[in-house]
């Protein structure tokens, strides 16, 4: 049975919940440019790819729904009088990307595989602060987040399932799955998801 998600191999200590939401303004504005970001890499993939035409569509529609993030997490900050901020580079997808192999195929499955683990730690992530944040809108609106992060890891693990066989697939998601897990380990923990 080919694996639909990627398992998370180092799984967050709840208690990282309190450390990212001691500075709100911050996070929220590092969750929209994720948001944002999420949306462009959709974009990014299609024009690389184009030649492998079954990722099209739904990765059009994958970018829509980033957006459509981007947006809800924009008007919360507007009503929080909280504005966006400039984009930091994120150490976590830079680490990550540095698993991408060399040759067309293998940068293909390898950044497809790339972008289901990121859905679904920010997944994880969305779930942690759905169930530990005070203010019970903010709860729902993880919630729903969380729930869209978790079908966006498996649709990448989806696409690659199209073009590559299920040994393959999921040998690389062990592997990258393990070094993202070594990655968010080492990583200190701030006022944002990575
Ligand atoms: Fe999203
Ligand atoms: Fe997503």
């Amino acid at each position: 049975m080919a694996k639909k998600r990627i398992d998370l191999y180092f799984k967050t200590d709840p208690a990282w919940v309190e450390v990212a939401t001691q500075d709100m303004a911050k996070l929220l504005a590092d969750h929209a440019n994720c948001e944002r970001k999420a949306s462009a890499m959709a974009t990014s993939l299609i024009m690389k790819y184009r030649d492998r035409p079954a990722i099209i569509e739904p990765l059009i529609a994958l970018a829509i729904e980033e957006l459509e993030h981007f947006k809800q997490v924009y008007a919360l900050m507007k009503a929080k009088n909280m504005p966006l901020r400039e984009d930091m580079k994120d150490p976590y997808v830079k680490q990550l990307m540095k698993q991408v192999r060399l040759g067309r195929d293998e940068a293909f499955l390898d950044r497809l595989l790339i972008c289901s683990v990121i859905e679904t730690r920010g997944a994880e992530r969305f779930q942690l602060l759905a169930n530990g944040l005070e203010e019970e809108a903010m709860r729902c609106f993880y919630r729903d987040l969380w729930a869209a992060e978790a079908r966006h890891g498996d649709l990448f693990v989806e696409l690659a399932l199209i073009y590559f066989d299920e040994t393959l697939v999921n040998q690389r998601l062990h592997e990258i799955g393990q070094a993202e897990g070594d990655i968010v380990r080492d990583l200190p923990w701030a006022s944002s998801f990575h």
